[in-house]
């Protein structure tokens, strides 16, 4: 652990613990620090600061450390190394926890104090994997190798030199200007969207706008629609903001309402028309007319998420469905996640008129947005043309390895995997019959290097489709026909035996 993280919680103890007055200095110490072993605040293994360090954070003398730390060794909390320091060696017994077990009540045990909110907003379903490694195929992790470091640098030190004070402030007024600017002129000739500069507000990503869509525009128990398979982390987002999520399947024309749909009322409709995620489908006209009326009938918002449309590989550009939209009940939302760096933590909403300003005062009260250096590096970067050629240029590196892959997974059709050839976006999609377990073949495939994810993770009831989401963006080019060729045994292998 951090030493002045350390620090700060023994402080924290020693002021707050109502210790006997005549206590001895060195004996509140050790308190302090015996609790922070025995509360795994110090896990087993931890080397503890040095004395002199810990006298001064915590204003005693030396001597009172030295005193603690002794009674601590005696009682075998810690172990002194020569030479590298003091490290703590108490491992929790069996008993103990059972004893923890039986007397704390039953909630902080098996939620360790968390929300119904906060277990729900923790719960990743990639946990069921067995690690988080970026690994060739690992779905949502772009090509950062491709991004042009050093031209960033010089755009971002460019601000940095000139230190325009209000680039240091918190963003007021739905975010820098100039940026917004560009993004209202990208949209409109790229993407089709109907807007006027006014509408662009500036969020820390997708993950944020659906955050600031569901506790602006909704109450908790409001129903949203949601596309079945769907993007798990709106899902998530949607859910812990006290939605009730009403799945709505996907078939080769996008979100497909039946009438039994149109009786559940939602009060948002989150979608992904370009590019249905994770299925790769585009949404067709007669549905996004069928949507839109829906929603204006039914007085619903409708949350398009574009969030790769830069990668379509062949054809023309889809428009969006804010742009087909007559009555102000779309948000549109895009990120600059994919085609800059997901850390960037930059992405955008085009909300309908009447709902600026309380988004913009929303935005603000809410989540205190900032990193307008950032935004204004962003700014030139479009404005220079660098964001365009560098489209360009990914669009070409991915499209090879998207052609390249679906090269080396053709022979999966053999057991009666089908994979998506859908022609636009970062990851491919298999599909598996009903019966095949894709939890275990993505474990399999994991085993071996190779991170892809279960459809199924995205689904919703018993009967979720099954298959693999494969990402093509990360592996390098002149590695993914092998790479390719062993998930296709894998698959091959698993689908045959089942
Ligand atoms: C469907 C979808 N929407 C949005 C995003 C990007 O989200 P953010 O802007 O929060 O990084 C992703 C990233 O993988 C995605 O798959």
């Amino acid at each position: 652990m951090n030493q002045l993280i350390l620090s700060d919680w023994l402080l924290r103890h020693l002021t707050q613990h109502a210790f006997p007055s005549r206590m001895p200095n060195h004996r509140r110490v050790y308190e302090a620090i015996r609790r922070a072993i025995t509360e795994q605040v110090l896990p087993s293994g931890s080397r503890l600061p040095s004395t002199r360090n810990l006298a001064t954070d915590l204003n005693v003398s030396r001597n009172t450390i030295l005193a603690a730390f002794d009674q601590l060794l005696d009682e075998g909390y810690v172990a002194a190394k020569t030479g590298s320091g003091t490290y703590v060696v108490y491992k929790q017994t069996d008993d103990f926890v059972k004893n923890l077990t039986v007397n704390a009540p039953l909630e902080s045990t098996s939620t360790h104090g968390l929300s119904k909110r906060g277990l729900a907003a923790s719960e990743s379903p990639e946990s069921q994997l067995n690690s988080h490694e970026v690994q060739p195929f690992t779905p949502g992790e772009d090509d950062y190798s491709r991004f042009p470091i050093a031209l960033w640098r010089r755009l971002l030190s460019r601000h940095w030199r000139a230190l325009n004070p209000a680039l240091l402030d918190s963003s007021h007024d739905g975010g820098y200007l100039p940026l917004r600017k560009s993004i209202a002129d990208y949209l409109r000739v790229s993407r089709a969207v109907n807007l006027t500069l006014d509408q662009v507000i500036i969020t820390s990503g997708t993950q944020q706008s659906i955050d600031l869509c569901a506790r602006l525009l909704s109450d908790h128990n409001d129903c949203a629609w949601v596309e079945n398979p769907c993007y798990w982390s709106a899902r998530r987002v949607l859910e812990v903001n006290g939605l009730k999520l009403h799945p709505v399947n996907v078939d080769n024309e996008g979100m497909a309402p039946t009438t039994y749909d149109f009786r559940i009322k939602p009060r948002l409709i989150y979608t992904t028309p370009s590019h249905q995620y994770p299925k790769g489908v585009v949404m067709s006209y007669g549905r996004r007319r069928l949507i839109l009326d829906y929603a204006q009938n039914s007085n619903a918002w409708v949350i398009e998420d574009d969030y790769d449309s830069e990668f379509r590989f062949e054809g023309r550009p889809i428009s969006s469905l804010q742009g087909m939209d007559q009555h102000g009940r779309v948000i549109y939302l895009g990120t600059f996640s994919k085609v800059m760096y997901p850390g960037i933590r930059l992405g955008y909403m085009v909300v309908p008129p009447q709902l600026v300003s309380a988004f913009k005062n929303g935005l603000y009260e809410l989540q205190r947005p900032g990193q307008v250096m950032i935004q204004a590096a962003l700014a030139d970067f479009i404005q220079e043309g660098h964001f365009a050629s560098h489209i360009r240029r990914l669009r070409q590196t991915y499209g090879e390895r998207r052609r390249l892959l679906q090269l080396a997974l053709k022979p999966i059709a053999s057991v009666g995997a089908r994979l998506s050839m859908v022609d636009s976006g970062l990851h491919l999609v298999v599909e598996f019959d009903q019966a095949i377990d894709d939890v275990a073949v993505a474990q399999t495939a994991s085993n071996i290097g190779l991170r892809v994810y279960p459809l199924s993770n995205y689904g919703f009831g018993e009967n979720c489709e099954k298959g693999l989401i494969i990402g093509y963006a990360y592996a390098a080019t002149e590695k993914i026909t092998h790479y390719g060729k062993l998930l296709a045994e894998v698959i091959q292998t698993t689908l045959k035996t089942n």
